[in-house]
């Protein structure tokens, strides 16, 4: 037995003593049965520490036993259900064959309801759009059962193809869970993470080897990720060999999101190749064809519409299967009766809904259908726990009480009151005590409470203490009542005074102190560093390498830029939301709702413009830096980054890249990743954007800073070129003139710059790409400054050639006409050869 609980989310681990370890949801739940109120309590999830007692269905020959369970831990949940990590204590009778199960051992346990009331509610819609009846896996053990059948057939397959069944989570037992209302599954707990964040300085190389082009070996990184893809496009194509069409696309690349869904295995740490296993048999979202959700959507849409499949989720093709079965005889040699219960399960799942772009035609001529529809509906209730045992049998004897059931559900709001009330003893009784009884109606009342003071707590709407103290005194519940409607944290904010306060001094106090305590900012970066080998996000050796080097003076003058930065944050929000206040304000004469219409553009034109009052601050304050020290090396790269939005966070990290790679790669990380996980869904940890956004911020300059050392080697052997300089400003300015020419002799006066944009971006960009190309050994700052030369002496020169055009033109006129060329031209020639030096393909080694 395992003393310490494991809190994980992701793959943040928290270790804490003791199972039961959220006491404050314990002491709630006592104080729930205390008021013993007749109705069991409403769950959503549970807690580690949780004691469960399944009747479980097993796939060895005898059929079903009782399972005692402890819920170690909550692992997460999207769409399809929430995940536990569980340890069985007893299994009864003690003889039951339940293959792969036994007493002491782990096990992951997905119960197919989601953990939070928004994921419940849009999965349900989502799927009763698709197929008008109610989430089957959650509702239906036959369907639980044949997408836990499925996955027994895949991992078989995969044993075929892979030489390896460890690459598909075995899955041991099915059963129905009366608390959550739902249908689950026991299966193996891998013990896994999600893939590396890796550093690869030759992306160019794998974007080569993506396509499927023959690369260098030698060169190519991250081998976890090349791993990674090429193991699930070969789990896709068996399953699509295996008829598993839909359920495929929970292995399928381009959705962005199914990444997660494969784990590496922590007992092949060595390889970085070895150990993958697919865990998510189980689809979450319904895929409609007016409704894709993620850029590989469009291409599976496709895909279904070529099967006959409008409305797609986990629908295999038995046949298929058979031939796959049939074609591989001795492997499956066990598994014929599966096979025959696959059968049986998938028609009874698929006729459990009336699914009107499959059904079609057959749902008018088929009585049959409708029985097995109607007897599905009436089984989902009972599983929801709608229902009890002796009613559930009332309505699947008398067809009439199970219409009139279902119709009473239609009625809005008093609907689900009424079907309780006749569907459950309990609930009846529970009803009637709240009629009949004060004392009881009290008690109901504090029932309810405390079950929504159990949501909040979970949601951090409320802290522990609180929440405990608003249960002994329901009444004080409803001062919190209007706040509810506010999202979790700002309702906290307005309600607990300690945890605004914190909240301010977090946001306003803290950074201000690191900028003037180094103390402080050591301490600073020891907790990001520990938060990140948590994560995974930095090896051991790193975190070393970066602690021991904490007290250096570089590292504490980054540090504090970094805690200026941090100051600057509210910046832009202050100052947008200072100028539409003003706005309103002086404006009273406009109709209300245009005043604040324009105030909120006013507010959010400031977070979509690159440069913002706060990352105008930023730059300036490493400008001030620059100019105080007389250091433009060491700030070089975060003197231009800083100014800029967004990225302007980044500066720092990236500036000390140069003299602490290891330190750098490890601020971009945890700087990036931080905000991509923000993202819903896609930016869940493991999936394709965090991956992305790491390669974007820290592969990327990696590469490029390779490439372009390599090329400064070797263009030192190589004579310096200027001359040609001249040739680009005189052609540039040669095609403006003809462009001004042809203009005036048809309108008459010379255009604005505008009107000839075209031009005027090409024309530089393209004299910048020449001025570098043509510039032969000279170093990379002389090619940049001398395709700005060649802008401004474009500028001059066609200004000279149209002076001379004859046309009347003023020297103020001319003056102007300069500045706004002489701007936009060098800061695209410079813009052009700056594009071309990133551009240009790797240098060949002779
Ligand atoms: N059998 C398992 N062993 C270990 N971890 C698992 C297992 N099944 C799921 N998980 C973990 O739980 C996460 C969510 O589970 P998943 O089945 O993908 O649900 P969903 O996609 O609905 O969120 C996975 O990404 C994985 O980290
Ligand atoms: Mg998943």
């Amino acid at each position: 037995m395992s003393g310490a609980a494991h809190f994980q989310i992701g793959s943040w681990y928290m270790v804490a003593e003791g199972r039961k370890e959220n006491t404050v949801y314990w002491e709630l739940e006592q104080q729930f049965h205390e008021t013993a109120l007749y109705r069991p309590m409403k769950m959503s999830r549970y807690e580690a520490g949780t004691e469960l007692h399944y009747r479980v269905k097993g796939f060895g020959g005898s059929d079903e036993a009782d399972v005692t369970l402890v819920v170690e831990r909550f692992v997460g949940g999207g769409f399809a259900g929430q995940v536990y990590q569980v340890q069985i204590l007893n299994i009864a009778p003690e003889k039951a064959r339940l293959e792969g199960l036994s007493v002491g051992g782990v096990y992951a346990m997905k119960v197919l309801i989601p953990p939070t009331a928004f994921s419940r509610l849009f999965r349900n819609l989502v799927y009763w759009i698709a197929f008008q009846g109610p989430f089957q896996a959650q509702v239906n053990p036959s369907a639980a059962r044949a997408g836990a059948l499925w996955q027994k057939f895949i991992r078989r397959g995969a044993k075929i193809r892979f030489g390896d069944d460890r690459a598909v989570a075995d899955v041991f037992a099915t059963f129905v869970d009366p608390g959550l209302g739902s249908c689950g599954e026991l299966s193996e707990w891998a013990e896994g993470r999600t893939w590396r964040l890796e550093v690869d300085d030759h992306l160019d190389l794998l974007a080569r080897w993506r396509k499927g082009e023959q690369v260098d070996q030698e060169s190519l990184g991250s081998p976890e990720y090349r791993a990674k893809r090429a193991f699930m496009e070969h789990l896709v194509r068996l399953m699509h060999e295996m008829g598993a069409h839909e359920c495929a696309r929970q292995y399928e690349w381009s959705t962005c999101k199914s990444q997660p869904n494969c784990l590496k295995r922590k007992d092949e740490e060595e390889s970085p190749y070895r150990g993958l296993v697919a865990v998510d048999f189980r689809a979450g979202l319904a895929l409609l064809p007016f409704l894709p959700m993620s850029p590989g959507d469009f291409k599976l849409i496709g895909q279904g519409l070529i099967r006959g499949s409008l409305a797609q989720f986990d629908r295999g093709d038995l046949k298929t299967l058979q031939r796959f079965v049939e074609a591989h005889g001795d492997d499956f040699s066990d598994m014929h009766n599966s096979l025959e219960e696959l059968k049986e399960e998938e028609r009874i799942y698929r006729d459990s809904i009336p699914d009107i772009t499959h059904h079609h035609v057959r749902l008018l001529g088929s009585p049959r259908l409708w029985a097995t529809m109607l007897k599905g509906a009436v089984t989902g209730c009972r599983v929801r726990n709608l229902i009890d045992a002796p009613f559930e049998e009332r309505l699947l004897k008398g067809r009439a009480s199970a219409i009139l059931f279902f119709m009473i559900g239609l009625i809005p709001l008093l609907g689900r009151v009424f079907r309780k009330a006749w569907g459950q003893r309990d609930w009846r009784r529970h009803y009637a005590g709240i009629l009949t009884s004060r004392n009881y109606c009290r008690r109901a009342i504090r029932g309810k409470v405390i079950e929504v003071l159990i949501s909040w707590h979970r949601s951090g709407r409320i802290d522990g203490e609180r929440a405990l103290v608003v249960a002994r005194n329901p009444w004080r519940f409803s001062y919190h009542l209007p706040f509810a409607l506010l999202p979790s944290k700002i309702h906290r904010f307005f309600t607990d005074w300690h945890y605004a306060r914190e909240r301010i001094d977090y946001l306003v106090a803290r950074p201000v102190r690191l900028y003037f305590n180094a103390k402080q900012r050591e301490q600073w970066l020891r907790e990001m560093v520990t938060e990140g080998r948590n994560n995974q996000l930095v090896s051991n050796e790193d975190s070393e390498v970066i602690l021991s080097r904490i007290g250096e003076p570089f590292i504490q003058k980054y540090l504090k830029s970094l805690a200026v930065h941090l100051c600057t944050m509210p910046v832009t929000q202050i100052v947008s939301v200072l100028l539409a206040v003003i706005y309103v304000a002086i404006h009273p004469e406009m109709p209300r709702t245009q005043t604040w219409a324009i105030g909120i553009g006013i507010i959010a034109l400031f977070q979509v413009v690159p440069i913002s009052p706060g990352s105008l601050v930023r730059g300036l304050y490493v400008l001030s830096l620059v100019i105080r020290e007389r250091n433009f090396k060491d700030y070089h790269v975060a003197v231009f980054l800083g100014f800029f939005k967004y990225i302007g966070y980044l500066a720092f990290p990236i500036q000390m890249a140069y003299r602490y790679p290891t330190l750098a790669r490890f601020m971009a990380v945890h700087w990036a990743t931080e905000a991509v996980h923000m993202v819903p869904v896609f930016g869940e940890r493991g999936a394709l954007l965090e991956r992305e956004v790491f390669n974007l911020f820290y592969n990327w300059p990696l590469t490029i800073r390779r490439r372009m050392r390599k090329r400064a080697q070797m263009r030192t052997g190589m004579e310096p070129r200027y001359w040609h300089l001249a040739l680009c400003a005189v052609g540039g300015a040669a095609i403006f003139f003809i462009a001004d020419y042809t203009y005036l002799s048809e309108a008459g006066v010379l255009p604005a710059l505008t009107e000839t944009w075209a031009l005027t971006a090409l024309v530089p960009l393209l004299c910048g790409a020449l001025a570098t190309l043509g510039a032969g050994g000279a170093k990379l700052w002389k090619r940049i400054v001398g395709a700005a030369i060649c802008g401004v002496a474009a500028a001059l020169f066609s200004l000279v050639f149209s002076g001379c055009m004859g046309y009347e033109i003023g020297f103020g006129e001319i003056a102007v006409r300069f500045a706004w060329r002489a701007f936009v031209f060098t800061t695209l020639t410079s813009l052009g050869a700056m594009i071309t030096e990133l551009q240009l393909p790797e240098p060949r080694e002779n």
